[in-house]
């Protein structure tokens, strides 16, 4: 199949059925939204990622949507714990003929030694806040406040991280976190998000609400806000938004 043929081909993520088990992540919703912010802010403007790593790659349709949507010529390397979700991903990765361009292994991202290796993170973390990881995903826990995973990967020192962070997992610590690593907020994009199933369950929504009060979840009854956010170490840069997106993000 030529590539223009594949560029005219949307993926389409289908609800869980006997083919796709259940406790594969889906939220389609969110899953475009981090592909847009992939397409937009990575794979069409990045020179310096030739090599990126990707943690909790999932079914891996996000990168796929966003390669067949670009230019990029480099490797991804993603990362996945969920073998069911790497089997998904791999066989997309063949169907759209890009397996030397996405690579996704069945492995915790965290049993590799990242001190020497990936400049380029990217990821679309688990951030569910809840007391433990008893929930309908276990895999998608972020700690008490949802931000743990988040700052463990901004604590891994790569020079570049693309992360999408949530206004109820401690956006404001996230961010003052990533500045005090040496990061700068290089550029974001943001989308109002409805709260889906896992987000619904109700030790999750205790939790948030209680960040709340807190000072550490912004959210409506409706919706809560998801940035995609691209962190830099340059000191090049033009300017630093993270004033900005703070006020975004904690406007709610
Ligand atoms: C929020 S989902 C995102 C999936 C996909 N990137 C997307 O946006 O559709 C987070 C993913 O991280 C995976 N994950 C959680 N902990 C992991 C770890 N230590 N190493 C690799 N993957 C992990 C989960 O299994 C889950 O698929």
């Amino acid at each position: 199949m030529n590539r223009a043929l594949l560029r005219s081909k949307p993926i389409v993520k289908t609800p869980p059925s006997d083919h796709v088990p259940q406790e594969i992540f889906f939220c389609p919703e969110e899953s475009l939204f981090y592909s847009q912010c992939l397409e937009r802010m990575v794979l069409n403007t990045c020179e310096d990622c030739n090599s990126i790593v990707e943690f909790g790659a999932g079914d891996g349709s996000p990168v796929i949507n966003s390669l067949l949507k670009s230019q990029f010529s480099g490797l991804i390397q993603g990362y996945e714990l969920n073998s069911k979700s790497c089997e998904v991903a791999q066989f997309r990765i063949e169907r759209y003929k890009l397996s030397d361009r996405y690579v996704v292994h069945n492995a915790c991202f965290f049993q590799r030694d990242w001190q020497s290796k990936g400049n380029y993170l990217i990821s679309n973390p688990p951030y569910l806040p809840a007391i433990n990881n008893d929930l309908y995903m276990p895999a998608l826990h972020g700690g008490t406040d949802g931000s743990s995973i988040t700052k463990q990967l901004l604590g891994i020192g790569c020079q570049s991280a693309m992360l999408m962070i949530s206004t109820y997992s401690d956006p404001v610590g996230t961010i003052e976190y990533a500045i005090a690593q040496g990061y700068q907020v290089q550029d974001f994009m943001t989308s109002p998000m409805s709260f889906g199933r896992y987000s619904s369950e109700p030790k999750v929504r205790q939790r948030i609400a209680e960040l709340r009060r807190h000072g550490k979840a912004f959210y409506s009854s409706n919706i809560y806000i998801l940035a995609g956010v691209l962190f830099k170490k340059s000191r090049k840069l033009k300017a630093d938004l993270s004033t900005e997106l703070i006020k975004i993000l904690t406007a709610l």
